[in-house]
């Protein structure tokens, strides 16, 4: 079967956004412990700083992964195959996947999967400048539904998932199993998935990363309740909150959190909450991996681990596997 769509974006409708994203917010600022979806910390503001983010000292996670690819890109090109659509789940601007294409060999086309729309529709123009002849298709939708899935463009071509930026970790280890076997429900017997996670290490240099000194960290956590404040009718008051992120060494996870610096209240779409102070809204987790635990992970999932790259601190790792 043809692949259809071509060079579309496929949206997600304003109205069906905004009542996710009330529901979500709502439901979480009632819970005994806050808590607020780390996905939605990327609007336009947030990918913004996201990517201001990933060129800090501090947050080696970026440059890390950045020096595996440089490393090994032939060799991960040669492991994906030939003519491949290349999926790629929470594709931000898309800039990691451009050199992965580029040496690829006649790859079919490239579906970028995102929920923040401005930063997807940025990257597939410079993406069809660089690549012309390539077919790309940006859907915009929440990776972690099958709704998104489901818009994708249909084919029977070899298909391989592109998830990196370590953005397993921000899933719980539950909740990562269902999403690796939502990705393998997508994929058919022997189709791939190359994977980014960071490593188990020093909790001081993971510490750094997500309490940088340049405070790009403590902006894009906060920005979360500027985003609220504006779509949602909220009135946090930011600086009455301040930006927490520790490591968690049983859970394996890098915590961030907003404090609350005073007694408080506050109302969100016209519904009351309540902070003590130092109450904390938890609003990300980015969970560590050993490779053992990784292997464990994908296998657990449907998938056989076939190779991994990994930096010589091995702090980062990027793994291929396929569906059995
Ligand atoms: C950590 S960034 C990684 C971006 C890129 N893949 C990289 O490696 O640099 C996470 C990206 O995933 C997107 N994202 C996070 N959760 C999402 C979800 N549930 N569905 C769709 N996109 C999501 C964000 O909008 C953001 O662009």
């Amino acid at each position: 079967m043809a692949i259809i769509n071509a060079n579309r974006v496929v949206p997600l409708s304003g109205e069906d956004f905004r009542g996710q994203f009330e529901r979500d917010v709502l439901a979480g600022l009632s819970a005994s412990q806050k808590t607020l979806p780390c996905k939605y910390l990327y609007d336009e503001t947030g990918s913004k700083l996201f990517e201001a983010i990933c060129e800090l000292d501090d947050y080696y996670l970026t440059r890390t992964e950045a020096k595996i690819f440089a490393r090994s890109l032939q060799d991960m090109a040669v492991t994906l195959g030939d003519s491949v659509i290349l999926i790629e789940p929470g594709a931000g601007n898309c800039e990691k996947a451009e050199p992965l294409l580029e040496a690829m060999d006649n790859p079919r086309a490239y579906f970028p999967l995102d929920i923040s729309p401005e930063i997807l529709l940025a990257a597939q123009h410079r993406i069809r400048h660089r690549l012309p002849d390539l077919e790309i298709v940006p859907v915009i939708g929440d990776f972690t539904s099958g709704d998104a899935w489901s818009r994708l463009p249909v084919s029977n071509a070899r298909k391989v998932i592109f998830f990196p930026g370590s953005t397993i970790g921000n899933f719980a280890p539950e909740q990562a199993r269902d999403l690796l076997e939502r990705f393998a429900e997508n994929l058919d017997s022997g189709d791939g998935l190359l994977l980014g996670a960071d490593l188990v290490k020093d909790s001081v240099i993971l510490e750094r990363a997500y309490h940088d000194s340049n405070h790009i960290t403590e902006a894009f956590n906060k920005n979360l309740l500027t985003r609220i404040n504006s779509e949602l009718n909220g009135d946090f008051n930011t600086d009455a909150f301040a930006h927490r992120a520790f490591y968690h060494s049983l859970r394996q996870r890098v915590e961030m959190h907003l404090v609350s610096l005073v007694e408080q209240h506050v109302s969100v779409s016209g519904r009351h909450f309540s902070f003590t102070e130092g109450e904390t809204i938890h609003t990300e987790n980015s969970h560590k991996y050993t490779l053992p635990g990784l292997q464990t992970l994908l296998r657990d999932t449907g998938f056989s681990p076939e190779k991994y790259w990994t930096d010589d601190k091995q702090h980062y790792a990027i793994c291929y596997a396929h569906v059995r």
